[in-house]
């Protein structure tokens, strides 16, 4: 059941009597139906009535109905009419372009644009290096999505996907200081998305795919790295990786657990899953047990294509077959990028002392977090309404601020690496059970991260 929260926030305006209860009537009568007070402005003021906003967080599109019937419900009061704060604030879109040049006069003009401009195009003709010192390349990331696995959405398509990439360019500014655009392409189809993104490149000194559904991202993001000399990073894979491996790290440092001692069940062997054990095995685990919709991931299934052939090639030590319930008995920790409501406390229970769970499936996780808390020691969801907040806005912006920083041309799993314990180093000695992963507003994050990619590409050869 969701909750009040800022994501559904509405402002009714409503006209009531001016009487010296009004306010109080207002105000209780939202709260009497479940909705979240957050703001109270008196609009307008006459002899005979008042106008007012009432803006107030509720649960979903019937408790809109519900809380704006129970104001005109009160004797004398009116509702004139209610917007959802969250359109209002996607009216126009979420960018804009605005130049860096000032463009006064004719001088201004004929260096800015021709004449000119003839004279560094022919500079980068003749150096094509030049174009990440000329232009916006090198500070400008392509967010590309073909919209086939948005959010928990699904296959909405790209035009629907465009505010989740405006959103994703909107943090990287803010977080980064990095230029990303949005690029929705009307195409799913493997070998045309490989083919633009290839074709688009030139502009751009890195590339974020976002939301493409496994496991066609998989090929594309391999092909497209093999391809480009620009770094090709698949947020929902990578970006989550990075950020799992970093709370787990510091998860392990409150239980007093070693990673090379753990057995870890990881729920969902799809684009999250797939790339969190791929990086977790850098840390060497005791062991790591796959499953997904199938149950565990082993030699003997015949369901298993290229990715879970990996899998089961890479993980499972003793082959091991069954259901997620047969995993978790004796496990040191479990992550979840599955489904929701997968187990409960009973299989919590069955799990080594001291248990870690990651429950990340949005919106709903793999266990209730409260059941999970009944006899786990340290509990995360991607959820922000609870502690440990897994969120991939750690490290992308970071990540990617380093590699341009760098003038990387590719990313490696080594700079993945140094952006977790970039991530789990900022914790410090802030480290608690309910305290594994920075803020998501700590300024100290994304600067900490590009640092460590920086360092870690001018290692590996890979910068500029
Ligand atoms: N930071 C975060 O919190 C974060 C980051 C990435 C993904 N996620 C969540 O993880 C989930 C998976 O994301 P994805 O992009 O990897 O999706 P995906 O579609 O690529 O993979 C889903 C995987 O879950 C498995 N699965 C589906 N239903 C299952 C069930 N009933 N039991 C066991 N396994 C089941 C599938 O077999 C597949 O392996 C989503 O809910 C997503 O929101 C959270």
């Amino acid at each position: 059941m969701p909750v009040p929260g800022p994501g559904y926030s509405i402002t009714v305006r409503v006209e009531a009597p001016p009487s010296a209860s009004a306010a109080g009537d207002l105000t209780s009568a939202v709260g009497r139906v479940g909705g979240v007070l957050t703001a109270f402005d008196v609009v307008e003021s006459h002899a005979d009535a008042i106008v007012v906003d009432i803006t107030a967080n509720v649960s979903n599109a019937d408790h809109v109905e519900v809380v704006t019937d129970a104001l005109d419900a009160l004797p004398g009061v009116r509702v004139r009419k209610v917007s959802d704060r969250t359109f209002l604030m996607h009216l126009g879109g979420k960018l804009s372009v605005s130049p860096k040049v000032q463009l006064r006069n004719r001088d201004d003009l004929s260096r800015a644009y021709t004449p000119g401009v003839a004279r560094v195009c022919q500079a980068i003709a003749a150096n094509p290096a030049d174009a990440r010192r000329l232009t916006i390349k090198r500070n400008t990331v392509a967010v590309v999505t073909d919209g086939s696995a948005v959010l928990g959405l699904g296959n909405i398509g790209p035009a629907a996907a465009l505010p989740v990439m405006e959103g994703k360019a909107a943090l990287f500014k803010k977080f980064a200081d990095v230029d990303a655009w949005p690029v929705c392409l009307d195409t799913q189809d493997t070998e045309e998305i490989i083919k633009i993104v290839k074709a688009l490149a030139p502009v751009y000194a890195g590339i974020n795919l976002e939301d493409i559904a496994a496991p066609r991202c998989f090929e594309i993001e391999k092909r497209l790295r093999d391809q480009l000399d620009i770094p090709v990073f698949h947020d929902d894979q990578h970006g989550t990786a990075i950020v799992v491996v970093a709370a787990l790290r510091n998860a392990l440092r409150v239980v007093g657990k070693e990673i090379e001692d753990c057995k870890i069940v990881v729920s969902g062997a799809g684009a999250a899953g797939s790339a969190i054990m791929r990086l977790l095995m850098h840390k060497k685990p005791g062991d790591i047990i796959a499953a997904d919709i199938n149950g565990i991931v082993h030699l003997g299934r015949s369901d298993l294509d290229d990715n879970l052939r990996w899998l089961a090639e890479n993980t499972n030590k003793d082959n091991v077959s069954g259901s997620l319930h047969d995993a978790l008995a004796g496990a040191d920790v479990f992550i979840g990028v599955s489904a929701p409501n997968l187990f409960g406390a009973e299989q919590v229970a069955t799990m080594a002392a001291n248990p870690v769970v990651f429950a990340l499936a949005n919106p709903d996780p793999e266990i209730d977090p409260l059941e999970a808390q009944k006899h786990a020691a340290v509990v995360a969801t991607g959820r922000s309404d609870y502690p440990n907040q897994i969120n991939n806005v750690l490290a992308f912006p970071g990540v990617f601020r380093g590699l341009l920083d760098a003038q990387a041309h590719e990313i490696t799993d080594d700079m993945l690496i140094a952006a977790a314990n970039a991530i789990a180093d900022v914790v410090d000695d802030r480290l608690n059970a309910s305290y594994i992963v920075p803020s998501v507003f700590d300024s100290a994050v994304a600067p900490a991260v590009a640092d460590a990619v920086k360092s870690a590409a001018r290692k590996s050869g890979a910068a500029g």
